[in-house]
């Protein structure tokens, strides 16, 4: 179970709920799911003896036995060999079981990473059983591994969201630059229906002496306004959830959440990563995701100088300092073979680039990003080897970080 991939983690889990019936002679396991405290528990693996007893259909422990639920999330364990033995304060449960079944049961909180993410439970409906301490110590150690395997898979099916979030923003971002391209086709037609006008105003000068041509001039004008309106209401649908967000934000656990998500990518590439943050790191004021996503263009242009040098010294530090007062750099330093002079002054523009899947946006959209936050980007070759990409982000001012809770 330990080795399980995450994809393949709620399979397991039901197997295993199926085999441990089997063995201790139960009816009815179920492990149930919370993804943080206050949020709803659900049940998330069922197995059930064929013919056992009529369970509600939907069982919902939250709503029909609220008051246990909220005791075994709590982190207590409840095991009962005969409903009689079910606490008094568990009036609910008490309820419940009176109605439903099961005469015996063993629920066991769920804990990983120091809280409960859920709860485990094994009963048996035909008769009452004992719960003698090995048994449950071996149930115990199933709940463990069962909360371990969880636990994994739902720190995976985070990096996915954060991914799905990275990927838009890195659209989005895209998208900006090329308003800048598609500028030309709105000049167009705002050009045509200036000399439609102009022609218009020159025959109606004349007393209008060619009717027929001035209605056409007006009809020109019309559907050359239209085209535009349409252009910008197709450009404004491309940013229509585009809300950029300014907050205080910790840009050195940013850059490691990054350098957390390109794990995968760093160990494919057999590239070590390092951040330095310096200790006396001041927030700084931005857009996460917009930010989150300059941390990646030049991690991903490390990497890519890295490969294309074919080095032994596969290596990456990202440092985040103080830079001149009210200000905090990032600066992300590579082993590649430093910057082509070819387009070492030319590389921040569009469309400029030395990989043959390049697309030359990465550093244009950083620096989009970066300008449009108030700071600078610049390059400069390493001592050694490589080329280090800094830029710079002001620091949020002290009253926000005493509102956020952090003072000065
Ligand atoms: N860390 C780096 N080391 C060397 N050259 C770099 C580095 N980062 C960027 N460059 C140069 O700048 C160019 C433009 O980068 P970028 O805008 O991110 O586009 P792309 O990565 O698609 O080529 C790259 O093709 C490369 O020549
Ligand atoms: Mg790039």
């Amino acid at each position: 179970m330990a080795r399980t991939p995450a994809d393949a983690v709620d399979r397991e889990i039901e197997s295993w709920l199926g085999k441990i019936c089997q063995a201790l002679d139960l009816d009815r396991s179920a492990v149930y799911e919370r993804d943080a405290p206050g949020e709803p528990v659900r049940t998330t693996h069922t197995w059930l003896r064929a013919n056992s007893p009529p369970f509600p259909r939907n069982y919902d422990p939250g709503k029909i036995i609220q008051k246990t639920t909220n005791w075994v999330m709590a982190g207590n364990q409840l095991t009962f060999s005969r409903p009689s033995n079910i606490p008094a304060e568990l009036a609910d449960a008490r309820r419940f079981v009176e109605r439903y079944g099961p005469k015996a049961s063993a629920v066991i909180p769920m804990w990983a990473g120091g809280r409960v993410i859920g709860a485990a439970s094994f009963g048996k409906f035909r008769s009452a059983r004992e719960w003698p301490p090995e048994v449950l110590d071996h149930l115990a150690l199933a709940v463990r591994l069962f909360a371990g395997a969880i636990e994994r898979k739902q720190s995976v099916t985070a990096i996915y969201a954060a991914r799905a979030e990275l990927r838009v923003a890195s659209r989005r971002n895209l998208m900006s630059e090329l308003v800048a391209s598609l500028s030309h086709e709105i000049n167009q037609p705002l050009g045509a229906i200036l000399s439609n006008l102009g022609g218009l105003a020159r025959l109606l000068g004349q007393g209008n002496p060619e009717p027929a041509m001035a209605v056409e001039a007006v009809n020109n004008a019309i559907e050359d306004t239209k085209r535009t309106a349409e252009i910008v209401r197709r450009i404004r649908s491309m940013f229509k959830n585009h809300v950029e967000h300014k907050t205080a934000i910790d840009i050195g656990a940013l850059v490691n959440e990054v350098v957390k998500l390109t794990a995968g990518e760093a160990a494919m590439r057999k590239t070590s990563v390092q951040v330095e943050v310096s200790p006396s790191v001041p927030r700084v004021i931005g857009d996460s995701i917009e930010l989150q996503q300059c941390v990646l263009n030049l991690l991903m242009n490390a990497f890519d100088a890295i490969a294309e040098a074919k080095s032994d010294r596969r290596a990456v530090t990202i440092k985040v300092a103080p830079e001149k007062a009210g200000w905090v750099g990032v600066s992300v330093s590579d082993s590649g073979a430093g910057v082509d002079p070819a387009v070492a002054n030319r590389m921040f523009e569009p469309f400029v680039t030395t990989k043959s899947k390049g697309m030359g946006l990465g550093l244009l959209v950083t620096r989009s990003i970066v300008e449009s936050h108030g700071g600078a980007i610049w390059s400069t070759p390493n001592p050694g080897r490589g080329a280090t990409f800094t830029f710079t982000l002001p620091v949020a001012e002290k009253k926000r970080s005493r509102a956020s809770g952090r003072a000065g």
